[in-house]
């Protein structure tokens, strides 16, 4: 494979917080135009590595976004290359409305109005049930509503790379399905986008994964690593 095909190429990240060592020489890659599972029971170190990813957590190690090392870069320019991350608890604000929820990262990151028009269509297209959701304050939707809401927001930036934290936690069955179902059209949609996806239960990655890598007390047990 050529380098230009990976998007996200992550190697010997280490995460220390408060004196404990959470992550050691996380090492991974993930292809452009691929899905990739993150799998690890709780406290692996799952959400710690996307934090860290996102600049959210500090940490050491190589952090390569298309071949160029994003790991000095704050968490707004990670987003402004077109990282989007849908953090676990979704950090959705309760007082916006949905719609607002999805604006907000693209204004911040300055897109022309016609722009972020552009991305709202592609996302209603993706996840038509936040449609009717639109007006509604985001605290006022349920905690699937508000994963679908999350996974939006996300893909209003993400052009490159998608970060999801354990989406599928606490789904009730038919929004998991939904959930996947999107994800599958995402593939269709943005056929060059890379996506992260960390879960517990590997069965879950299974279906949507080309490969899953397992983390345990925060270090990638398998593949097995050089
Ligand atoms: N701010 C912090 N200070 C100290 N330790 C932390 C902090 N945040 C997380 N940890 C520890 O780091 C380890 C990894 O946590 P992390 O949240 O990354 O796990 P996870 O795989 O996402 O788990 P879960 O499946 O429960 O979400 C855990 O042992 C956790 O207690
Ligand atoms: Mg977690």
């Amino acid at each position: 494979m050529k380098n230009s095909d990976i998007a996200l190429s992550v190697s010997g990240l280490e995460v220390v917080l408060e004196g404990a060592q959470v992550l050691r020489n996380v090492t991974f890659k993930v292809p452009a135009g691929k899905t990739i599972g993150l799998a690890g029971h709780n406290g692996a170190g799952k959400t710690t590595t996307l934090r860290a990813l996102m600049g959210v957590a500090q940490s050491r190690g190589e952090i390569l976004l298309d071949g160029e090392s994003i790991e000095r870069l704050a968490t707004a320019e990670r987003a402004r290359r077109g990282i989007g991350y849908a953090p676990e608890d979704r950090r959705l604000i309760t007082a916006l409305n949905v719609v607002e929820n999805l604006r907000l990262p693209a204004e911040i990151r300055a897109l022309s109005a016609t722009e972020i028009e552009r991305r709202l269509a592609a996302v209603r297209e993706l996840l038509p049930e936040l449609k009717a959701l639109e007006r509604r304050p985001a605290g006022l939707l349920s905690g699937g509503q508000q994963k679908m809401a999350a996974l939006g927001r996300a893909l209003m930036v993400g052009d490159r790379l998608l970060l999801l934290d354990e989406p599928f936690q606490g789904l009730a069955p038919v929004l998991a399905r939904r959930y996947a179902e999107a994800l599958h059209a995402l593939r269709l949609q943005r056929p060059e986008l890379a996506i992260l996806i960390t879960e517990s239960n590997p069965a879950l990655l299974a279906p949507l994964a080309a490969q899953v890598y397992t983390i345990e007390r925060g270090e990638i047990v398998s593949p097995a690593q050089m």
